[in-house]
């Protein structure tokens, strides 16, 4: 794939390198530079490059050297990725480079990836959305070093009681419990915990609200996880038939199906 002298901000998905867009994959293979977030991004994605790629890691760079690095490659006329895990819209810290990117007039283009929310749900085997039971998912984090804007504390958001995925938030859990139940969660809402979805060594908790501080300190989880709550996390919700969705419901007529009257 010829690339473009500009920058690639790259999804690379949640850690396994299969779940990396194909596109993504051309863009490390067909890039004259590559710069990833090597705390969280797998190396092994780092094989798509070709052997002349100059391959750098940013976990231990600051903004203004990374920004830097892409620019001054740009400018000598080579192709850049640059690699976040997962979506680079959420949580990504991508504005911020985007920002001085555009400053300096070089141009990039965002490639999107499979966020670490869904790669959770997956190992969960579970559906965020249930009809009739819950039809949103609130993605947020739980407020520490970076505060929440006012209005969006978790005992807030939490009061809608829909599905919750909190990112960045491992350490947190016994706040988010404390809030969940301030707003009126029942102490047995189903949480599971999916930490390095994806990842050889993934790990899978389910617990309560309740019980989830003293599953995740058993397990020793305090980083790289995924906190999915609400009801829709039911391991045994497949086999209640009460959240049939109307799309394959044989008495709903749609666009490309005619609906059987029934009796
Ligand atoms: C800086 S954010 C990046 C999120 C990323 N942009 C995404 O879409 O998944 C890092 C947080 O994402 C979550 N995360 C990223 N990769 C994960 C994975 N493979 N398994 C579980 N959680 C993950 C964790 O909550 C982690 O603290």
């Amino acid at each position: 794939m010829k690339l473009d002298a500009k920058v690639y901000i790259v999804g690379a998905g949640p850690g396994d390198p299969e779940l990396i867009t194909v596109k993504g994959m051309r863009i490390l293979q067909g890039a004259d530079v590559v710069i990833y977030t090597d705390s969280l991004v797998r190396a092994e994605l780092i094989d798509y490059c070709g052997p002349t790629t100059q391959v750098y890691k940013s976990a231990g760079m600051a903004l203004e050297e990374i920004v830097h690095l892409m620019v001054s490659h740009v400018r000598e006329g080579r192709s850049v990725a640059r690699v976040h895990t997962g979506d680079p819209a959420v949580f990504g810290a991508i504005l911020e480079q985007i920002g001085l990117l555009r400053r300096a007039e070089v141009p990039y283009e965002v490639v999107p990836g499979v966020s670490s929310v869904f790669a959770a749900a997956a190992a969960l085997g579970a559906e965020l959305t249930v009809p009739e039971l819950t039809q949103t998912v609130i993605l947020t984090r739980v407020g520490g070093r970076t505060p929440m804007p006012e209005g969006e504390q978790l005992r807030d958001l939490a009061k809608h009681h829909t599905t919750l995925a909190l990112f960045l938030s491992a350490t947190l859990a016994k706040k988010a419990v404390d809030d969940l139940l301030a707003a009126g969660w029942s102490p047995d809402t189903p949480v599971a915990v999916v930490q390095k979805a994806t990842w050889p060594d993934q790990l899978v908790i389910r617990s309560t609200l309740s019980g989830l501080v003293r599953a995740m300190g058993d397990a020793h989880v305090s980083s790289h996880a995924m906190i999915l709550a609400g009801w829709a996390l039911q391991p045994d919700l497949a086999l209640s038939d009460g959240h049939r969705s109307k799309l394959y419901d044989k008495t709903f007529t749609h666009r490309y199906r005619k609906g059987v009257v029934e009796g």
